[in-house]
């Protein structure tokens, strides 16, 4: 299938590894020029240099999503080198697993800065390029913590994915007019950097709980953001796609 999105430009946040990584993999595979971004700048290197060498189109940008300053830099980069946006894959985020009990009002502050206000940022940067072209998708990540509740993961974390979800739904009814889709995908388990830190009981107790079986790859969320991001997906906005290996059934 065609998806339509051939010589498009894309920002990936956070795209040195992980769920970000092959989604930066699956959009260049569509023939889409992508900036990589990261704070990483070793994973971000090697993710835009993979891309090359598989005859795709890729920068990589440093940046980190909590600072302002950065956010503005990596769009005005990606201008300058690729060409103004059509895609933003709102992917930069961290996890502490602190017990609630003890999280500090300056480590919530931060999740929420990175997590939430840099996907704002982001796109709010991204909607000033797309409405002059008035074609634009903005995917962001939420959680299955932030759909249901933390289990593993911090308090400062979940409430961070549930605001993308509240966010999506604003965006989408802004962006509207200007035919620009707004959706987000809620994940639950992942095999990637985030997971791998759980214990192996904790995993395995997990695992017990998923109707597939298994844990899923960061190829199987970089499909479904993939697909939202591609012409194909023109009516769907204001969505949350939950990719969770049928976890609440
Ligand atoms: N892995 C999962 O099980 C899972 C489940 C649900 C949702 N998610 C979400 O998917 C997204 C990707 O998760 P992942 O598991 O691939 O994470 P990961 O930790 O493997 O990768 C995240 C990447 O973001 C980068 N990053 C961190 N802080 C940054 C900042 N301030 N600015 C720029 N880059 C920064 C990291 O260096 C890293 O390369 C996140 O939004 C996460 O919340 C993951």
């Amino acid at each position: 299938m065609d998806l339509g999105i051939n010589g498009k430009v894309a920002i990936v946040t956070g795209s040195g590894q992980g769920i970000g990584r092959d989604t930066a993999l699956a959009l260049a595979e569509e023939g889409v020029k992508v900036c990589i971004n990261d704070v990483n700048d070793e994973l971000g290197n090697e993710t835009a240099e993979d891309i090359r060498k598989a005859g795709g189109t890729a920068i990589y940008v440093h940046g980190d999503i909590g600072a302002e300053a950065d956010i503005k830099e990596l769009f005005a980069r990606t201008a300058k080198e690729l060409g103004t946006v059509d895609i933003l894959v709102n992917n930069a985020a961290i996890s502490p697993k602190v017990p609630f009990e003890e999280i500090p009002a300056e480590q919530f502050e931060k999740v929420l800065k990175v997590n939430l206000l840099g996907a704002f940022l982001c796109s709010q940067q991204a909607f000033y390029q797309m409405k002059e072209k008035r074609w634009g998708r903005i995917i962001s990540l939420s959680s299955m913590a932030g759909r249901f509740g933390a289990n593993k993961a911090g308090v400062h974390y979940s409430s961070s994915k549930a605001g993308i979800i509240g966010m999506t739904l604003s965006l989408a009814k802004k962006m509207g007019p200007y035919n620009i889709t707004v959706n987000c995908v809620a994940p639950g388990r992942i095999n990637t950097a985030l997971t791998k830190v759980l214990p192996q009981e904790v995993q395995d107790q997990i695992r017990s709980q998923i109707p597939l079986g298994r844990i899923g790859e960061p190829s199987e969320v970089a499909s479904v953001i993939t697909f939202l991001a591609s012409e194909k997906a023109g009516y769907v906005s204001g969505a949350c796609v939950d990719i969770l290996g049928g976890y609440i059934a």
